[in-house]
């Protein structure tokens, strides 16, 4: 069974395995070392607490999403982001992603943003699986391209 629930200070170590195991072939994008990672989690938990969320399946950690209420973007008063997604290579590509950016989404909504943003690798393919999700590219900076969706 799966199921997305919100993340827990305990899952920090399974959401570091996760977050490795999801940026091998793309290190330009990721974090250096567990330690990186480790810090770099830790800090989307504060940014926001309530809106970072695991995805379980049968009680097994394979996945997250971190998305955040309360972010400033030029196109909107109300704007947030999507800081970080990752699912674990071995259950990519059954939807599991675009279940945590519609858990994302929908609690972004009910926090009254309509705009979100997002920044992925300038050659990460993570940028078709965002506009398959309506995300539109709005520029590339260096090795990111910026995205955004307006939330209906
Ligand atoms: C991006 C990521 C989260 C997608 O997870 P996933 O569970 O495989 O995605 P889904 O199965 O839900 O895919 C949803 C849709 O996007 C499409 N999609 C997913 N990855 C894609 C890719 N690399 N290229 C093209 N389309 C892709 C799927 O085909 C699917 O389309 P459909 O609904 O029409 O069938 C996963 O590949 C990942 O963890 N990547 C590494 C970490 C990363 O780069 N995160 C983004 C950081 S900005």
């Amino acid at each position: 069974m799966v199921r997305i629930r919100k993340a827990e200070k305990g899952d920090l170590p399974k959401m570091i395995d996760v977050f490795m195991r999801a940026y091998e072939g793309l290190e330009e994008y990721g974090e250096p070392s567990r330690g990186a990672a480790r810090r770099y989690i830790k800090w989307l938990m504060r940014r926001s607490p309530e809106g970072t969320f695991v995805v379980e399946e049968d009680g097994r950690i394979i996945g997250f999403v971190c998305a955040d209420p309360e972010w400033e973007i030029a196109e909107s008063s109300r704007g947030g982001a999507i800081h970080e997604i990752v699912v674990d290579p071995g259950y990519r590509g059954r939807g599991i992603g675009r279940m945590l950016m519609e858990h994302a989404e929908n609690y972004l909504r009910s926090k009254g943003v309509d705009v979100v943003e997002l920044w992925v690798g300038r050659d990460n393919p993570a940028r078709f699986f965002y506009e398959k999700l309506g995300y539109q590219e709005k520029g590339l900076y260096g090795k990111w391209r910026r995205m955004i969706k307006f939330l209906k």
